[in-house]
């Protein structure tokens, strides 16, 4: 039997937070339909940021009341603070993520704290969520390089992970924010991480903007990464990261893995029809 590889849809928010175009609700909507037929287990589809920091994710309660949930899918949201983690369980979020950098120039960028700081917002977010068995997903950016710090210490990434981790997130996806990293730089900074977090609990997250997240995702492979993040269409970046592209594609994740022998239990016909749809989203 093939080992199955999950791909965790970021599409919706890591994709569409960064377009240009106001996209309406109703566009979102259908979007995240579409790819609750292909075969997703988890979709991330809503962010619970200011409205000020993000405009394209203010609609995100709407998108979440809109939806069709499929069973078996659990459809996720991102929450900076309480104000976020109340927001999310009001739309009824099936689990969130927090999100925290690596290093201290994107963190003060994206959200306007210290890496230290950042966590201790979480803290009470974890303690609710814990409440409730909400699952809590925990983002670390910039595991490789910072558009404004250069290159990180796979170190930092390693202590932020075992913080995160200790804290109850019951997943650590690392984030190549803007595309810098190499199989050998995500292969240093995974081998520093894997000694606190098991590699079951890890995922990767890669930009593609220098076209290097497919060999970095094979360099993951090898260290016994399972998951991994991609947006359908190739959509995607953070805004607050200056020369973030797109995420890796999901359709193009998915042809490497099957062609690898891997499984990945999406319909690539859905996967593709999402695809051009969200490339049709750009384009408006
Ligand atoms: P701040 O300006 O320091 O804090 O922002 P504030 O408390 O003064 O809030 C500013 C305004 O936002 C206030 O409104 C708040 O009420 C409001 P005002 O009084 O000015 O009218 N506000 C909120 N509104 C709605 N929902 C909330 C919320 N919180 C405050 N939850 C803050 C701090 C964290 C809010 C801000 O920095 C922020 O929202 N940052 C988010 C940035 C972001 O979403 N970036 C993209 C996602 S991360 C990413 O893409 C990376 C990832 O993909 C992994 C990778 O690739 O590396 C995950
Ligand atoms: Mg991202």
């Amino acid at each position: 039997m093939k080992e199955r590889i999950e791909i965790f849809e970021v599409g919706p928010r890591d994709g569409l937070q960064n377009e240009k175009r106001e996209i309406p609700v109703a566009e979102k909507v259908a979007l995240v339909d579409c790819l609750s037929r292909a075969g997703f287990s988890r979709i991330e589809c809503a962010s619970f940021v200011s409205p000020k920091w993000v405009p394209q994710m203010a609609g995100s309660a709407q998108v979440l009341a809109g939806i069709a949930r499929a069973p078996g899918v659990r459809y996720a949201a991102l929450t900076p603070n309480m104000r976020g983690y109340d927001d999310a369980l009001a739309a009824r979020a099936d689990e969130i993520a927090v999100f925290a950098s690596a290093s201290e120039g994107f963190s003060k960028a994206n959200l306007n704290a210290t890496v230290a700081d950042s966590v201790d917002r979480f803290v009470p977010i974890l303690e609710a969520a814990r409440h409730i068995d909400l699952p809590v997903r925990g983002y670390i950016s910039c595991v490789t390089d910072c558009p404004f710090d250069g290159p990180t210490d796979p170190g930092a990434v390693a202590a932020l992970a075992d913080r995160l981790f200790g804290m109850g997130c019951y997943e650590i996806s690392l984030g190549d924010t803007i595309g810098q990293g190499t199989p050998d730089s995500i292969a240093r900074m995974l081998s520093a991480v894997r000694d606190v977090v098991p590699a079951t609990r890890l995922a990767g997250h890669y930009h593609d903007t220098a076209g290097r997240a497919l060999d970095n995702i094979d360099a993951s492979l090898v260290m016994g990464v399972r998951v991994f993040d991609a947006a359908v269409g190739g959509l995607g970046g953070c805004p607050y990261a200056p020369g973030a592209s797109g995420n890796v594609a999901t359709e193009a994740v998915a042809a490497h893995l099957e062609r690898l022998g891997y499984d990945t239990g999406l319909d690539m016909d859905v996967v593709n029809e999402a695809a051009a749809m969200a490339r049709a989203m750009r384009e408006g």
